[in-house]
C-alpha cells in the first residue's frame, strides 16, 4: 500500500499553521508518526477514516431566469453516518487520542442538535467507547431514534431546561471532576475548524482544480462554524480572493443579532447563540435564507434530481445562488449538502410547502448533475 503521493512531503514538519499543502501534511505526517499503528484503537481509527470525507463533487446544472448556471456541492450526505459531522467528530476523537485526552474506557459526552450526536455516537461506539449525546427535545424524532439506535445514552432537554445552553451546560456539569469523561465541545474545538481545513478544503480546491476550474466563493450554513471557517481558511490559503459567506435562516438571523430570535426549520444550523470558533470579522457578509424556501429547495433536488438531501442543503444551495446572483452567473461558487433526507421523514420537508413572494426555489429548474470523482491529493493510506 502506498502512501499518498504528493511529492513533497516535509521530513520535519514546522510548528505553527503551515499553508496550503504544508496544512494537509502536518496532520498527516503527525499521525503517521504518532497514532499506535499497531494498537488496536489505531486499526479501527485507519478502517473508519475510509468511510469519512473525501465525498464526490456535483456540478448541478441549472436554468435561472433565462441563463444556465451550474453549481458546486459536496456530497457530504454520502458519508457514513449521512452528514459532513463525521469529519469533525472523526477528527476530534483522532486528535484526543493523540494528544491523551482519551483512552479506552472513557465516555464521550457531547450537546448537539443532531448529527454530531449521530456522529459521535456511531464512531464512539465504533471505538468501543460508551457515549451520551445531550439534545434539545424538539429536534427530529429520527435523529433522536439513530442515536438511541448506535447505542448511545440520549438524555433529552426540553426549552424549559435551558434548550441548547442547557443541553451544553449538563454536558459541562456531567464532566466536571471526572477524568474518564470526554467532551469534544464541538463549538469551541478549533480541532472542528482544523477538520475542514485538513480534508473539505483541499478536496474542494483539487476537485475544481482537476477541471481547470478556481473557486471564487464558499457558502455554508453556520452549525458550530466549522465547515466555514475551515474551508475558508484553506481556500483562502490558495486564492485570498476567494469569497466566504457563512449563512443563517432568515426567521432566526442569530448571526445577525447576537442571540437568538425567531424560530426556523433548518435543524443543523443557527443554534441559540453565536458560537466561538466563528470569527465574522474573517468573513464576507452573512447570506440570509428562508426556511420555507430551503424546504422547497430541497424536495426540488430530491424529486427533479434524486439527490436525497436534508433542509440545509437546500438553504446551502439557494445561498449559493444568492452568491451567484451578486458575483456573476459565471462565478464558481461551492456550497456542501451537509446531510441526506432520511433524518427529515417526520419533518415538514416531506410536507407541501407553499410557495411565497420572493422565493428563489420556484425560479431554479434543476437540469442534471455532473459528478466530479474523489481526489487522491490529500487521501493517504497509511502501513498496515
Ligand atoms: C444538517 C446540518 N447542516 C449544517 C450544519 C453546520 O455545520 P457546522 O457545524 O460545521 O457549521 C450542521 C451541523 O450540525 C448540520 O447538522
Amino acid at each position: 500500500m502506498a502512501y499518498c503521493d504528493l511529492p513533497q512531503a516535509p521530513a520535519v514538519v514546522p510548528p505553527g499553521r503551515a499553508g496550503a499543502n504544508g496544512a494537509i501534511l502536518r496532520f498527516e505526517v503527525e499521525i503517521a508518526k504518532s497514532e499506535p499503528l499497531n494498537s488496536a484503537i489505531g486499526s479501527r481509527f485507519r478502517n473508519l477514516g475510509r468511510l469519512i470525507g473525501n465525498t464526490p463533487m456535483l456540478a448541478i446544472q441549472f436554468r435561472f431566469r433565462g441563463a444556465e448556471r451550474v453549481i458546486y456541492a459536496k456530497s457530504e450526505h454520502l458519508s457514513m453516518t449521512g452528514s459532513i459531522k463525521d469529519r469533525m467528530a472523526f477528527y476530534i476523537l483522532r486528535r484526543g487520542y493523540l494528544e491523551g485526552r482519551i483512552a479506552p474506557g472513557h465516555t464521550i459526552v457531547e450537546a448537539t442538535s443532531g448529527n454530531t450526536g449521530i456522529s459521535f455516537a456511531a464512531l464512539g461506539r465504533a471505538l468501543g467507547h460508551p457515549v451520551v449525546i445531550i439534545m434539545p427535545d424538539w429536534m427530529s424524532r429520527e435523529r433522536m431514534e439513530l442515536i438511541h439506535s448506535y447505542g448511545a445514552t440520549m438524555i433529552p432537554v426540553s426549552r424549559a431546561e435551558g434548550g441548547f445552553l442547557g443541553s451544553i451546560a449538563k454536558a459541562e456539569r456531567m464532566a466536571q471532576g471526572r477524568s474518564d469523561v470526554f467532551l469534544p465541545k464541538q463549538f469551541a474545538n478549533d480541532a472542528n475548524v482544523e477538520a475542514h481545513e485538513h480534508s473539505t478544503g483541499p478536496e474542494i480546491w483539487w476537485q475544481l482544480e482537476n477541471h481547470a476550474l478556481v473557486p471564487v466563493a464558499f457558502v455554508a450554513g453556520v452549525g458550530t462554524g466549522g465547515t466555514v471557517m475551515g474551508v475558508g481558511r484553506y481556500l483562502r490559503s490558495r486564492n485570498p480572493a476567494v469569497r466566504v459567506y457563512p449563512l443563517q435562516p432568515a426567521e432566526s438571523p442569530t448571526l445577525s443579532t447576537g442571540f437568538k430570535v425567531g424560530r426556523h426549520r433548518i435543524q443543523g444550523i443557527s443554534d441559540e447563540f453565536i458560537p466561538a470558533i466563528l470569527k465574522l470579522d474573517e468573513l464576507d457578509p452573512v447570506i440570509d435564507v428562508s426556511d420555507g424556501d430551503s424546504i422547497l429547495m430541497a424536495q426540488k433536488l430530491a424529486s427533479d434530481l434524486g439527490l436525497a438531501v436534508g433542509i440545509s442543503s437546500g438553504a446551502n444551495f439557494l445561498g449559493a445562488l444568492e452568491a451567484q446572483n451578486r458575483l456573476g452567473a459565471d462565478a464558481v461558487v461551492v456550497t456542501v449538502f451537509a446531510d441526506d433526507n432520511k433524518k427529515y421523514l417526520t419533518t415538514d420537508l416531506l410536507r407541501e410547502e407553499p410557495v411565497r413572494a420572493g422565493y428563489l426555489s420556484p425560479e431554479a429548474e434543476l437540469k442534471s448533475f455532473e459528478t466530479l470523482k474523489r481526489v487522491c491529493n490529500n487521501c493517504c493510506e497509511f502501513p498496515e
